[in-house]
């Protein structure tokens, strides 16, 4: 699965988004599935992006688990694991568990590109129903999905710790 970043971005910067204006070019970046070999890279990845990391040994045993997809995104120039996304299937729904992509590689449609392949691989398994939570606070993973057809449809009260914050729960029927 081999795909362009800059394919099908949008546009519209505001001044305090990540990686606003004089980024380089968008990196050609190949999606593949999460292998043993990548789980180290991955769980770096998850480290360096979110608060309550589960590791590499979670990343081991979604490889083993078949009701977990999970893709990582590789810098096709440098070789670099810059992002990842994982989803839990049950049943004819799916929940995303991790969606995560490197600060310096952010607002070049790598997190987009990894949902649509998740979607399609959960699709092509019967799923229906996608489901995720998000931290109410997190604005930039809100409009990434609401701009991926996710609505809002529910809160869970101090879902989060460290810090403590609801958990605002987004779906996506396919
Ligand atoms: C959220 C995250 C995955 C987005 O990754 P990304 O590769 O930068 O996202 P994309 O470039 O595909 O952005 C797609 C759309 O999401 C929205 N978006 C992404 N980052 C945004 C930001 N900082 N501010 C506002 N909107 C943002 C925009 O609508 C954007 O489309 P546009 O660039 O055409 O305006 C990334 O910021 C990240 O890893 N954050 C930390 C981990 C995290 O919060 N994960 C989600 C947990 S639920």
């Amino acid at each position: 699965m081999e795909k362009n970043a800059a394919d099908g971005k949008g546009c519209g910067e505001s001044a305090n988004r990540d990686g606003a204006q004089g980024n380089p070019p968008a990196p050609s970046v190949l999606l593949t599935p999460l292998t043993p070999a990548l789980a180290g890279a991955v769980s770096r990845v998850e480290a360096a992006c979110l608060p309550e990391p589960w590791g590499e040994p979670a990343f081991l045993s979604m490889c083993r688990d078949g009701n977990y997809l999970c893709l990582a995104a590789v810098d096709k120039e440098s070789g670099e694991v810059c992002g990842f996304g994982a989803a839990l299937a049950v049943l004819d729904t799916a929940d995303i568990t991790g969606l995560a992509v490197l600060p310096s590689y952010r607002r070049r449609g790598i997190a987009s590109l990894l949902l649509s392949a998740l979607t399609e691989g959960l699709a092509a398994r019967g799923i229906k129903v996608l489901h995720l939570e998000v931290r109410e606070s997190n604005a930039s993973a809100r409009a990434l999905y609401e701009k991926a057809g996710f609505s809002v449809d529910g809160r869970r009260k101090n879902y989060y710790r460290r810090p403590q914050e609801d958990a605002i729960l987004m779906t996506k029927i396919l």
